[in-house]
């Protein structure tokens, strides 16, 4: 430990080697192991990274990467009460950025720093999935408030500034409502008489592999690729060990879905889980929990230990001989690209969660090298429900391409947000109708990176081959500025990118850049025909040249609302020409200052004749 030891405190090494010894020091628990470390020590200081390292047998570089790729890490201090405001469009609609500062100025806080006395820090963080019942924030990472509203806000500060513990907060407003509105297969749930998971289970690992092979489920975590072939990939990959991970990270902004299929019907997501383990042969199964969702973690547990007395888990799992398969829960730390599921894989063996290269595909050396089947949530959920009614039967509801039923997170300017669950092949017409929206002007279908629907299309349906969707639907009545929803979402991928590859790092920005330059267009600086034609450029390499899909539907809500709502752009590019948004001369200043030059001659736009 060395001089380590002196700075690093007792007490946080104390925790630490408690987290340690709980993760059986094993290094690929690393992220697990930060998480955990600095729910007692409230931020991870380098002398505590350099004891887990040497604890995990890892370098310091490596644990210090780790801890400062993801945005629920912190390496500095931070208030004694951590507070982060969700920051999807539908929270701003909502009012969360007068809250934000109603709040701050109550603690005299500054957003994203810590006040004086060391007691409270205040910032925003991407969607925490509560579009519903928003605004909301999280508590310490731990716990979600929602509803918030001026005076949850103001008594909100009077509790802190009166340094009430969290635990004496009021209940109330802790209250995660699962807000289903239109039930249809998932969300009703399994019939009470449908065959058990072990009767399922007595079936060859083909014929569970050939019913969700005729049921044509094809993944509802945003790609629609066909359940039924990855499973098979997986299978015919060389390896003794499998894997099966459940994709719980729902990063994407307006979707909520899988959060209530975990808080209600988990257990026929780990029935999905346990069908695909036996399909492919997997003895590992994860279930990777966004961050944000900390709080669905406790009765989680729970579950999966009534499973393992029921045997339904474990060696022999349902009565299988020679069936082993458990579930662990590893949780995520604030890092959207880790919903890629090769960036999740990274994370799941604690290291930064950057995408990898492909190929090699999960399916054929994924976690540790083994072959790996990545599917969302609402996918296993299906297959519970395949499993057991056949897949001839869900093969008969949606559409010939899409078959089943989706689940649709509603948020944004309708009446009555919630979860909607309707046949693929469902009008977006409908869904407003159903979800008291008028006077529409559009709907963000799945997400930032989905499309961006125009009240002339609403008679198409989302369904893979018309409107694809990962199930969020965020509607944006004819008061709303479509620009300003693209600019939000131009500052959550610029925020989101890993940085791994030049055109995504860099693109992100620059679109920011100008789409700022926009929204800001007045006096010298404004913005012109050029200015739309570079936005153009961006989309274009930030479509064909980045390595994951992040970056290449970054432009997607830029694309999309420029073809649709073009007068938009129109109104904010109006200079005739070309205009520089910074002050070139100014800009040459500490040039003109290191090489000495206080001439004429070395300022730009001079009146001085040479
Ligand atoms: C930036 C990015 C974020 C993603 N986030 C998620 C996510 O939160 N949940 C999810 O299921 N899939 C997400 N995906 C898709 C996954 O990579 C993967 O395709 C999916 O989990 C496969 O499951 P499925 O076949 O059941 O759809 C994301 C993809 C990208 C590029
Ligand atoms: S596209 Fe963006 S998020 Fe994806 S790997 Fe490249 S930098 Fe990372």
């Amino acid at each position: 430990m060395g001089d380590n030891a002196e700075v690093l405190g007792g007490a946080a090494r104390t925790a630490a080697d408690a987290v340690l010894d709980r993760w059986q020091r094993d290094p690929h628990a690393l992220v697990q192991v930060l998480r955990e470390t600095q729910a007692v020590t409230h931020y991870l200081p380098r002398p505590l990274l350099a004891h887990i390292a040497g604890a995990l047998g890892l370098t310091l570089a490596h644990v210090e990467g780790v801890a400062g790729f993801y945005r629920f890490f912190h390496t500095r201090p931070v208030g004694g009460t951590r507070l982060l405001f969700s920051d999807n469009i539908t929270d701003r609609m909502l009012g969360s950025e007068a809250l934000l500062a109603q709040l701050c100025a109550r603690l005299g806080v500054v957003p994203g720093e810590v006040d004086a006395q060391g007691l409270f820090s205040v910032d925003r963080c991407s969607c925490t999935g509560l579009c519903d019942q928003g605004p909301a924030l999280l508590v310490n990472h731990h716990q979600v408030i929602t509803r918030l509203d001026a005076a949850r806000v103001d008594a909100l500060a009077d509790l802190l500034l009166a340094g009430t513990p969290v635990e004496q907060w009021p209940a109330a407003w802790f209250a995660v409502v699962d807000g289903v509105q239109r039930a249809d297969l998932l969300l009703s749930g399994l019939a009470a008489d449908a065959p058990t998971l072990p009767a399922v289970l007595a079936r060859s690992p083909q014929a569970l592999l050939d019913g969700v092979a005729r049921s044509g489920l094809r993944g509802r975590g945003g790609a629609g690729f066909p359940t039924a072939r990855k499973w098979q990939a997986c299978r015919d990959a060389a390896g003794d060990l499998r894997v099966v991970v459940c994709n719980a990270d729902e990063g994407e902004p307006g979707t909520f879905k899988d959060r209530v299929l975990l808080a209600v019907h988990a257990d026929a997501v780990f029935d999905g889980m346990t069908v695909a383990a036996r399909a492919i042969g997997a003895q590992q199964g994860f279930v990777y929990l966004r961050g944000e969702y900390r709080f669905l973690l406790p009765q989680l547990e729970e579950v999966l230990a009534r499973r393992r007395a029921q045997g339904l888990l474990g060696r022999d799992a349902c009565g299988v001989a020679g069936f082993d398969f458990n579930i662990a829960i590893h949780l995520g730390a604030g890092a959207y690209v880790c919903g890629e599921e090769s960036a999740l894989i990274e994370s799941l063996e604690g290291k930064r969660g950057t995408p990898r290269i492909r190929p090699p595909f999960p399916v054929q050396a994924g976690y540790l090298g083994r072959p790996t089947v990545v599917n969302n949530v609402e996918t296993f959920c299906a297959v519970a429900h395949i499993a057991r009614r056949g897949g001839a039967w869900w093969a008969g509801i949606g559409t010939a391409q899409s078959t089943g039923t989706k689940i649709h997170s509603v948020s944004g300017d309708c009446a009555r947000p919630g979860l909607y669950e309707y046949p693929l092949g469902t009008t977006i017409a409908q869904i407003l109708a159903d979800c008291g929206a008028g006077d529409v002007q559009a709907v963000q279908v799945g997400g930032p990176s989905g499309a961006c629907v125009p009240a002339s299309e609403f008679n198409r349906a989302i369904a893979f081959e018309d409107v694809p969707s990962a199930g969020a639907f965020m509607v944006f009545d004819r008061t709303r500025d479509l620009f300003e929803v693209a600019r939000h979402f131009a500052r959550f991928f610029a925020h989101e990118s890993c940085g791994l590859c030049t055109p995504c790092r860099v693109g992100t920005e620059l679109v920011v850049r100008r789409l700022d330059k926009l929204a800001h267009a007045r006096g010298a600086g404004r913005a012109s025909a050029f200015d739309i034609e570079r936005l153009l450029d961006l989309d274009t390499v930030l479509h064909s040249g980045t390595h994951c899909g992040l970056g290449a539907s970054a432009c997607n809500p830029l694309r999309d609302t420029m073809r649709h709502f073009g007068d938009a752009y129109a109104q904010r590019s109006t200079a005739p020409q070309f205009q520089p948004d910074v002050d070139l001369d100014a800009e040459l200043s500490s040039a003109r200052r290191v090489t000495g030059r206080t001439d004429a001659g070395a300022h730009l736009h001079t009146d001085t004749p040479a």
